[in-house]
C-alpha cells in the first residue's frame, strides 16, 4: 500500500515533537517541510483514490444482510393518472421478486397511491430530496443512497416501466461468479410491449414466471442505444466525479455506459439472458415522449458541457462481455476482438498507470 511507504515512522515522530515543542527551531523548520510533502503526498493519493481506485479495481465487498439479497433496485415513478395502472404493475412485479431483490422506490409524495402500494408490497420507499428545477431526480444521489443504506452484491436504477423475470437475479448471479470482485457494470436491452393490449389479455400479466412467454410472444426489441437499467458492483460507479444526470430523459443512458468503459470498469451485456417487458402505450405513448417535459435535454447540456462524446459509442455492442443462457446455466463471454473506443486509450493509460502504482 503506498502510503506504508509514504509514511515512515520518522515525520510522524518528529510531528509529534512538534507538537509536543521538544524539538529544536532548526529541526523543526525541518520537520515542518517533510511534514507538509508526506501530507500534500496523502492528499494527492485521497484524491486517486476518490476517483481511481473506488471505481476500478479495488472496492469494499459486502457479504449482504440477507444473503439471498443479490441486488438492491431503485426506480422512480411519474404519477400521472394514465401511467399509474402501469407502474402498479411494475410494483407488484417487483415484489414479487423479493428476496433476491430489494426494491426501493424514490418518490417525491411519500404518501401518493404509488408509494402506498409500493409499501405493501414490500418496497422500501425513500424521500427524494435531490431534483433538478423541474422535481426531476438525480440518479448520482439514488445510487450514493443505496450504496450507504443497503447491503447486497449489486446495486441497479431501472426505468420504473420494466417488468423483470428471476432471470435477473440469476444471469447477476453467474456474473459473480465469473468476474469475482472486479467491478462491474450490466446494462442490457429491454423489449416493448404495448400496456392496453397485454393487461386485457390477462390481468396478471405481471407475474415474473410470465415474462419470458409474453417477451417471446409480443415483444419489440429496441436498439442497442436505449439503455433502461444499470447495474453496479458496490461503490462500483464514481457518481460524485460526473456530472448531475436526471433518470429519464436522453443520453445519460450511453454515457454511463461510455464512463464505465474509458474508466476499466468491467462492462456486461445482459440482453440475452435477463428476461424483460418494458410497458409502452400505443407506439411512444405512454413514455416520456407524451409527457410535455421541459428538461428534455438537461443531461445532453450537461455532459457536453463537460466534454465532446460520442454517444453512438454507448451501445450495448460495445460492451466487453455478454451473457447466454444455456441448458443448466448462463454462461458469461468476453466479445470476441474487443477493444474500447480509439479515443480513449490516450487518457486510459494514465488510469492504467495509477492502477499500477496503486497495486
Ligand atoms: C401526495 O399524494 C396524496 C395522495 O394522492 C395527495 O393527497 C397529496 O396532495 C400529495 N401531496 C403533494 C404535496 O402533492
Ligand atoms: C456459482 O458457482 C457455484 C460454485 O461453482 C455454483 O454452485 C453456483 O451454481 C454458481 N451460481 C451461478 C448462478 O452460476
Amino acid at each position: 500500500m503506498p502510503n506504508k511507504v509514504l509514511i515512515s515512522r520518522s515525520p510522524v515522530c518528529e510531528f509529534i515533537g512538534i507538537m509536543l515543542g521538544v524539538v529544536t527551531a532548526k529541526r523543526r523548520l525541518g520537520a515542518a517541510c517533510v511534514f507538509l510533502v508526506v501530507f500534500s503526498c496523502l492528499r494527492i493519493f485521497a484524491m486517486i483514490r476518490h476517483v481511481g481506485l473506488n471505481s476500478i479495481g479495488e472496492r469494499r465487498v459486502y457479504t449482504g444482510d440477507a444473503p439471498q439479497t443479490i441486488l438492491t433496485l431503485c426506480t422512480t415513478f411519474v404519477e400521472s393518472e394514465l401511467r399509474i395502472p402501469l407502474h402498479a404493475a411494475v410494483v407488484k412485479n417487483w415484489g414479487q421478486l423479493k428476496p433476491h431483490i430489494r426494491p426501493v422506490l424514490f418518490t417525491l409524495n411519500m404518501t401518493s397511491v404509488l408509494s402506498t402500494m409500493a409499501r405493501n408490497h414490500g418496497w422500501d420507499v425513500v424521500l427524494v430530496t435531490s431534483f433538478n428545477s423541474h422535481h426531476t431526480p438525480y440518479i448520482n444521489n439514488m445510487f450514493e443512497y443505496i450504496y450507504n443504506h443497503y447491503k447486497s452484491e449489486y446495486y441497479g436504477f431501472a426505468n420504473g416501466d420494466i417488468l423483470f423475470s428471476r432471470s435477473l437475479a440469476e444471469t447477476l448471479g453467474a456474473i459473480k461468479n465469473a468476474t469475482g470482485r472486479k467491478s462491474v457494470m450490466v446494462v442490457g436491452q429491454r423489449n416493448n410491449v404495448n400496456y392496453h393490449e397485454i393487461s386485457s389479455n390477462d390481468v396478471e400479466f405481471w407475474q415474473p414466471a410470465k415474462i419470458q412467454k409474453y417477451m417471446c410472444q409480443y415483444g419489440k426489441q429496441e436498439g442497442p442505444l436505449s439503455l433502461d437499467y444499470f447495474i453496479t458492483s458496490p461503490y462500483g460507479f464514481p457518481w460524485s466525479t460526473i456530472p448531475d444526470l436526471v433518470v429519464g430523459r436522453e443520453r445519460y443512458d450511453n454515457y454511463l455506459l461510455l464512463m464505465s468503459i474509458y474508466l476499466l470498469i468491467t462492462t456486461v451485456d445482459g440482453t440475452n439472458s435477463i428476461d424483460n417487458l418494458h410497458l409502452k402505450g400505443r407506439d411512444k405513448t405512454l413514455t416520456h415522449f407524451d409527457l410535455d417535459v421541459k428538461d428534455k435535454k438537461f443531461n445532453e447540456d450537461a455532459i457536453l458541457n463537460f466534454g465532446r462524446i460520442n454517444f453512438a459509442d454507448g451501445s450495448v455492442h460495445n460492451c466487453e462481455y455478454f451473457t447466454r443462457t444455456r441448458k443448466v446455466d448462463i454462461s458469461i463471454q468476453r466479445k470476441l476482438k474487443w477493444e474500447s473506443p480509439k479515443y480513449f486509450e490516450k487518457f486510459q493509460s494514465n488510469i492504467k498507470a495509477l492502477m499500477e502504482h496503486n497495486r
